[in-house]
């Protein structure tokens, strides 16, 4: 293998304001005690009007690369995974660019639903490991609300908004980083979760609007089980060929989109649940940014501490889904 990658600095960023299960108690026929006990959410955060993902994301930059304490214009690539950028295009790597002041930077964006960071961070760990770049911020951040149909109550429960970004950096001598990825897509899933409107297919119209196709419709069901299956695919798959057991692992970081799906996946890898990590109640599930965010979690609960193994995962919209190993080396 040539040269490893880690990650050097991490920073998230919530928006102020809440909506808790009482607030929707108002807005649709639901209840505190379905949606804790169903899906373990008890509140998230929601951006304000007139800010975009963007904003999310070069706030979390902003607080990475304060952590490492270098400049904007140090970063050689900034990698989105976000389903909800700012506008169709430019990529909301460009609009990081610009608010963050990283010139001299190129990026893209990644969609990949849910999975997003997970699929981000690979580019990124592989563009270091290459030896390519040696700065590359890795951003997740999703807007979730802002596709949320405030009249569906088996959607409007479970989403947020947030964001996260990491540096990856190459490895210091003596430091392992990141070890594996095993990533997957199966777009027969497409019809179970999707925003049908605004693209090339449906172009807005008064039409997509009166036919709500500017929300984000789920098959909850379906996704649910597809998540259960697939995040312990690919978990098992990415231990196994590395040699390691679920007893090995430092924390387990997934994706928080149900407590029940989190808790499925780390019972299967035989994991003590105060290693697996769970901030669904706060956040609700951000898409691409949970799992950065559960990274700050686990840190403000001395969950993860240097040369910690760690295994990440996640599922989503495509379907998607996706596992990492690394080794923590902040
Ligand atoms: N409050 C009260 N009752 C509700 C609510 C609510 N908010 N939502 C649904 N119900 C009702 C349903 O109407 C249904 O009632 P019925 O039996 O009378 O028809 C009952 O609760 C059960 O509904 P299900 O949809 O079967 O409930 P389930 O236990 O599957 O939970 C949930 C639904 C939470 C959505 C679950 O399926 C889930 O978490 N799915 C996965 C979501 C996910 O992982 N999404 C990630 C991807 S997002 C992305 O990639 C962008």
């Amino acid at each position: 293998m040539g040269r490893r990658a880690k990650i050097s600095a991490l920073g998230t960023y919530v928006p102020p304001d809440v909506i808790t299960n009482k607030d929707l108690e108002k807005i649709v026929d639901t209840s505190d005690e379905w949606i804790l006990t169903r899906t373990g959410i008890r509140e998230r955060h929601v951006l304000a009007k007139g800010l975009g993902v963007s904003d999310m994301c070069a706030e979390a930059a902003r607080r990475c690369l304060a952590a490492r304490g270098i400049e904007p214009d140090e970063v050689e690539v900034i990698v989105v995974g976000t389903v909800t950028p700012d506008m169709m295009f430019p990529a909301t790597a460009c609009l990081v660019e610009e608010k963050i002041g990283a010139r001299g930077a190129w990026g893209f964006d990644v969609s990949a639903g849910c999975s997003g960071f997970v699929f981000a961070l690979q580019a990124g760990v592989k563009l270091v490991e290459s030896g390519a770049h040696s700065k590359v911020l890795v951003i997740g951040s999703d807007a979730n609300t802002r596709m949320t149909d405030y009249t569906d109550r088996a959607t409007c429960v479970l989403f947020g908004d947030g964001a996260g970004a990491v540096l990856i950096e190459p490895a210091e001598e003596g430091e392992i980083g990141f070890i594996d990825f095993v990533h997957e897509i199966d777009g027969s899933g497409a019809a179970a979760l999707n925003l049908k409107g605004g693209g090339s297919l449906n172009p807005s119209s008064h039409e997509t609007v009166d036919k709500k196709m500017h929300y984000i419709y789920q098959d909850g069901p379906a996704v649910f089980k597809f998540a259960v299956r697939k995040m312990a695919e690919t978990t098992t798959k990415v231990l196994e060929r590395n040699g390691v057991t679920g007893a090995e692992l430092g924390c387990f970081i997934s994706h928080q989109a149900n407590k029940r799906i989190i808790s499925a996946t780390a019972d299967r890898l035989g994991m003590d649940p105060e290693r697996v990590i769970v901030n669904i109640e706060k956040y609700g599930n951000t898409s691409s940014g949970t799992i950065p965010l559960a990274m700050e979690t686990a840190i403000e609960e001395g969950k993860l501490k240097k040369g910690d193994l760690v295994l990440l995962a996640a599922a989503g919209a495509g379907f998607t889904a996706g596992a990492a190993l690394l080794r923590w080396e902040i």
